[in-house]
């Protein structure tokens, strides 16, 4: 079966080939590279899941193939769950985008105790089948903030997020150790295990 994927992000489309491949699903993959001309979508809803699904929505109407987008980002309990689907855009900042909308949160947050420092990070994964069927997937993925970022990999707000039952940020772990326990990849691993039920009854 052919799969298109919301995204033009490789690191984002290799970790869900690995993770297909893992569950030994016969499957092609494609990017939304891979049809010029595909809609740029905005995310205008106010949760995770209607964004990724209007992502994908909008793809396999474009492609006519069953098309699979995530949207995630990180709520901070002190900010009420903010900044939560506006996690990409927090700062409004053009360049450096993801050190502006860290620091930012950092601002927001300078007064809180570090006991209140509660986040998680959330990602809804979901598939889009030409004939209708939506598949919906949801991982998370609980820590604390910290006050001033440590760690140089991963990206966004990882540099100040150290998830529950570690002492590092997810910006000190190897990809392979945060895709162990991200949200993103709880929430592929879930759609995965979807889709292989979906295609062994074709
Ligand atoms: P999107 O799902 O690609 O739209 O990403 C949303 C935003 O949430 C990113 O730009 C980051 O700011 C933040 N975010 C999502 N997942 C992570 C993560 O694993 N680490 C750090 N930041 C993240």
């Amino acid at each position: 079966m052919k799969f298109v994927l919301a995204t033009r992000n490789a690191h984002k489309a290799e970790e869900l080939k690995r993770i297909l491949e893992e569950l030994n699903l016969d499957c092609e993959l494609f990017t939304v590279a891979d049809f010029p001309g595909a809609p740029e979508v905005e995310e205008t809803e106010n949760t995770f899941e209607g964004n990724a699904l209007l992502k994908a929505r909008a793809l396999a109407k474009f492609t006519g193939l069953a098309a699979i987008a995530d949207d995630s980002g990180l709520c901070v309990d002190a900010l009420n769950g903010s900044p939560g689907v506006l996690s990409a855009r927090w700062s409004g900042a053009l360049e450096n985008v993801d050190r502006a909308n860290l620091e930012l949160v950092l601002e927001q947050i300078k007064d809180v105790a570090p006991e209140n420092r509660g986040a998680k990070f959330v990602c809804a994964a979901v598939a889009v089948f030409p004939n209708g069927k939506e598949l919906v997937a949801v991982g998370e993925m609980f820590g604390n903030l910290i006050d001033a970022p440590i760690g140089e990999n991963g990206f966004g707000y990882d540099p100040i997020f150290v998830p529950s039952g570690f002492e590092i940020t997810t910006a000190q772990m190897l990809a392979s150790e945060k895709d162990a326990i991200s949200h993103r990849g709880k929430a592929l691993n879930q759609l995965a295990q979807q889709l292989s039920e979906v295609i062994s009854k074709d």
